[in-house]
């Protein structure tokens, strides 16, 4: 009897909870994340920003008005008021109370039981915010963790140059929502890890090219069985999904 040999059997696709388990819960609070978990995520997604005076907080859009019990932007509101806004009710009553967690809770919760994938949401509009992430990592040594236990990434390319500069050792995508040229991709493999393209871009060309710039692809957000279905064809190296278990 020969031992039969699997093909790719040490390649995973890893599983990364898009805002912890945002199809199920109120993304971006400890329940999503706890569920993401319980769903086997190697990853939670989350998003990055500042509040008014100055503190890293975890929230997708820059407006609270979608996932709060307030209206306004997020910069306009200090820690202490984003702290007391409800981020559960507007999803079901079930989750009335849940908060805004600031990128220290998140990570002194989770950094040590899952890989995080950080988005820096929009940091043009919070200069320096590149620096604090940095500090709040180096603070817990996360950064020399390795296996790319942490990543971060972000549609501004700037923004990860710097933070690429100030913390070389924790590795950095570049989100893109378009089909990219060569040119383009040469000139991310100078810094980044990884390049993470919309579902809707994924094809054989662009993979191709992102692994053969010696870059990991990380494809987003599946939402749906026809999403799921159209990445199972690629060899990507992790899929951010809203519902994990349509990965499974
Ligand atoms: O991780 C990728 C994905 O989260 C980027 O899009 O808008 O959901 O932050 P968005
Ligand atoms: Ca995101």
């Amino acid at each position: 009897f020969g031992i039969k040999k699997i093909a790719n059997s040490t390649h995973k696709i890893k599983k990364i909870g898009h805002r912890g388990a945002a199809g199920y819960c109120p993304e971006n609070t400890f329940p999503s994340y706890d569920r993401a978990l319980e769903m086997g995520a190697d990853y939670l997604e989350i998003d990055v920003q500042l509040s008014k005076d100055g503190k890293l907080v975890v929230i997708h859009d820059t407006l609270v008005d979608r996932t709060s019990d307030h209206k306004g932007k997020v910069s306009d509101y200090t820690f202490d008021e984003l702290k007391k806004m409800d981020a559960g009710s507007w999803f079901s009553p079930k989750f009335r109370g849940a908060r805004i967690p600031s990128f220290e809770e998140v990570l002194d919760a989770y950094a040590d039981r899952v890989g995080l994938l950080v988005e820096l949401k929009k940091p043009s509009l919070y200069p320096g915010i590149e620096d604090l992430i940095a500090k709040e990592l180096k603070k817990r040594n996360l950064h020399l963790k390795g296996k790319d236990h942490i990543i971060v990434q972000s549609f501004e390319t700037e923004s990860i140059k710097k933070f690429h500069e100030l913390l070389p050792e924790v590795p950095v995508g570049i989100l893109i929502n378009y089909p990219p040229d060569k040119i383009e991709i040469k000139e991310i493999a100078k810094y980044a890890s990884y390049v993470n393209p919309k579902w809707t871009v994924v094809n054989k060309r662009v993979i191709n090219l992102i692994h053969s710039n010696g870059m990991k692809a990380v494809s987003w957000t599946v939402r749906s069985k026809r999403e799921a279905e159209k990445l199972k064809h690629y060899p990507l190296d992790g899929i951010v999904a809203d519902y994990l278990d349509l990965i499974e």
